[in-house]
């Protein structure tokens, strides 16, 4: 049996920038930045009131989530807006001990359920899918500025017929 979950979740605007970038260079290749989910969310800023820490029992970062305000235009021009979760990092000695679950829960639970937005991530579906319902099937019409892998394309939202089958995903412009 694994040991019970030692982290706590606290919101990442608590945490020196610093310290996240660390922690998001040891979890993803050097080149991170290169990848086309930067793209989409160039320009902004992650939201605070979505995205999240967790410490470990001495109060080192185990791990962040990040949310973003992006938006799909569809053929007509119109901007629909959504949100793009990741990266999801937890510190390579402490993946599998159920923080990157605890991070997502803690994001999920704190979108506004009177006006949820689609949430967007390119993630593994064998993790995203199977523990939080995100799906690639409503994602295949949809365009990115850059090379990604469709069945990575990931989208969960409360009715997935409202979707756009077509369009770009890239920034929220105000
Ligand atoms: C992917 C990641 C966020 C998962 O967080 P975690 O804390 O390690 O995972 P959890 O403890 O919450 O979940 C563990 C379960 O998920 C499964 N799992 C973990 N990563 C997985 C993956 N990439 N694909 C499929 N299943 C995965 C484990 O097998 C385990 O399943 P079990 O409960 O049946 O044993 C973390 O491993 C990580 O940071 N990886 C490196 C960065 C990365 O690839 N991020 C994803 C792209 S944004």
């Amino acid at each position: 049996m694994r040991a019970a979950l030692m982290a706590t979740i606290v919101p990442l605007a608590d945490i020196d920038p610093a310290l996240i970038e660390q922690l998001l260079d040891r979890a993803f290749e050097p080149e991170r930045r290169q990848r086309t989910a930067y793209k989409i969310r160039e320009g902004t800023d992650w939201l605070p009131g979505l995205s999240f820490a967790a410490l470990d029992d001495e109060d080192y970062l185990a791990g962040t989530i990040q949310t973003w305000p992006v938006a799909l235009t569809d053929a007509d021009g119109r901007a629909h807006p959504m949100l793009m979760v990741g990266p999801v990092a937890v510190v390579p000695e402490m993946q599998g001990e159920g923080i990157g679950k605890a991070l997502m829960v803690a994001m999920l639970s704190a979108l506004d359920p009177r006006a949820s937005l689609p949430q967007v991530m390119i993630g593994d579906p064998e993790y995203y899918g199977r523990f939080f319902g995100f799906s690639a099937e409503p994602t295949q019409g949809w365009l990115l500025p850059g090379p990604y892998d469709p069945r990575r394309l990931l989208v969960r939202c409360d009715n997935p017929s409202v979707l756009p089958r077509e369009g770009v995903l890239g920034p929220w412009r105000k």
